[in-house]
């Protein structure tokens, strides 16, 4: 198409963002190709870098580009088929008994296994990761500590460590006491804590579906039911039905991942997260929330978090760092306002206090180990992962596929034809060498049978072969 500024009476931003779109529409921009910088077209069609920058914000509205940070604007893969929130159907919402464990514990003991390429495991890369550092920082800390590395880090805690975690819960606008937060093994146990504080066997957890499947499993071994609430990739839980559900059934607490959510990727806009602590103080009814991808953001603003609008101790906000730092460290928190005493206590029967040398080395990383820097630089190396995988998604898997498009995390959902069977497709990419998290798994209720969640964490170019291979097994079941 050619571009002629005066062919119309749109404004100029809409007439360089219309020629693009056209480039895209007929193929001569692919998706997954870079779009021209927008210094090289604004020389090429002689309009101003601003009119270029509203052009693509506005391509980038409509999914038609996607912004790299530090690469530039990419035409979005099948960039108007991301999944959306299923049809809510009301009759359908009910509390819901969890039979999970023999499905979850297979697949957990698969992704032990070293000889298969692991596009099912929660972890992230340890590649990623400062191993050198914090290995330094464990034997300096501990020489520096002397016998005190040894101790038990009771009452709640490494306090060095409860004051860094403070002070960088102040980037989500949260302003947390740090004598008011307990140092816990992992944010599992954050979660398990919470459940244990705020629920009896035979409770009801309102929980957003689909949701992380160790939460499942949580919910199953202690007794509980869960109340699964839909949710959209794109803003996480859906709210009216949430109100609709806890006026008709009584809920005893709400778990939801606000940031990244994993398996969706969701991140709860901020009006949202305020409504949901409103709605559920409002109820009585204690919100949990884990928010262990905040820091992954691809953009430079960290989200916030539900709990910087509690303002009646009713959040109980979990998160550590195993997505960021060390997942084997085992260094998790939880800040659960009102809760606190029953959370200590809790704490103490189940494991005295969590282990002292890593709490050490984490404090001693998030305070002069530039843990800024490390996020940033892990924060590009995922969105561009994330990307590059989604876009190998779109070229290999049969039409009719839906993939998220997170902004935050690693984790891609994706969404296949109805005929297709998650669980078969496990079976059949076993025996091609890798896993993958089948999406039964992250519901209660046996839903998302045609969906998988894929780890894209440990991307490169030698992955595509396994992606096109897994592509091609979804499309012989069609
Ligand atoms: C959403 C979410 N919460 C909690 C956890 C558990 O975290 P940790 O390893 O710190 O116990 C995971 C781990 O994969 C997770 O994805």
């Amino acid at each position: 198409m050619h571009f002629d500024r005066n062919d119309t009476n749109q404004p100029l931003y809409c007439q360089v963002s219309d020629y693009i779109e056209s480039l895209i529409r007929t193929g001569t921009l692919r998706p997954g190709d870079q779009v021209p910088s927008i210094r090289k077209l604004s020389r090429q069609l002689e309009v101003s870098i601003n009119t270029v920058k509203q052009a693509y914000g506005h391509l980038e509205d409509h999914r038609l580009v996607e912004a790299r940070p530090q690469a530039g604007y990419f035409v979005q893969a099948r960039s108007l088929e991301t999944p959306g929130l299923p049809q809510i159907d009301r009759a359908a919402i009910h509390p819901t008994e969890v039979t999970l464990s023999e499905l979850s514990q297979m697949i957990l003991r698969d992704t032990r296994n070293p000889e298969l390429l692991q596009l099912g495991v929660n972890l992230p890369d340890p590649e990623s990761l400062p191993v050198d550092q914090l290995r330094r920082m464990l034997a300096s800390e501990t020489r520096r500590l002397g016998n005190d590395c040894v101790a038990y880090a009771l009452d709640g805690g490494y306090p060095r460590l409860r004051k860094q975690i403070a002070k960088r819960m102040l980037a989500a606008n949260c302003t947390l006491d740090p004598e008011q937060i307990v140092i816990t093994t992992g944010c599992m146990q954050a979660i398990f804590l919470a459940l244990k504080a705020t629920c009896q066997r035979g409770d009801v957890v309102a929980v957003e579906t689909p949701l992380f499947f160790i939460f499942l499993q949580l919910i199953e071994s202690l007794g509980l039911k869960a109340l699964e609430i839909p949710s959209s990739p794109d803003d996480g839980i859906h709210l009216p039905t949430l109100r609709y559900a806890i006026e008709q059934t009584p809920v005893k607490a709400c778990l939801v991942v606000t940031n990244f959510s994993t398996p969706l990727g969701s991140c709860m806009p901020t009006a949202h997260k305020q409504e949901l602590v409103a709605l559920l103080d409002r109820h009585g009814i204690p919100l949990i929330e884990d928010d262990i991808h905040g820091d992954l953001s691809f953009s430079d603003m960290r989200p916030t978090v539900a709990k910087a609008f509690d303002r009646n101790e009713n959040v109980l906000l979990c998160s550590s760092f195993s997505k960021t730092l060390a997942p084997g460290f085992r260094v998790g928190w939880i800040a659960p306002g009102k809760y606190f005493k029953k959370v200590n206590q809790l704490k103490t029967l189940v494991d005295i206090a969590s282990p002292m040398p890593t709490q050490m080395a984490v404090a001693e990383f998030l305070a002069n180990g530039g843990y800024e820097r490390h996020l940033r630089a892990l924060r590009r190396r995922y969105a561009i992962k994330v990307a590059q995988m989604g876009d190998a998604i779109a070229r290999h898997f049969p039409p009719g596929t839906k993939v998220t498009r997170p902004r935050g995390g690693f984790f891609l959902w994706v969404e296949m034809p109805e005929q297709v069977d998650a669980i078969a497709l496990y079976a059949r990419a076993l025996e091609h060498g890798m896993t993958i998290a089948p999406g039964p798994l992250f519901s209660a209720s046996g839903k998302f049978g045609n969906c998988i969640r894929l780890n894209a964490a440990f991307w490169s170019e030698r992955i595509e072969a396994y992606i096109q291979t897994l592509g091609r097994l979804a499309a012989d079941q069609l």
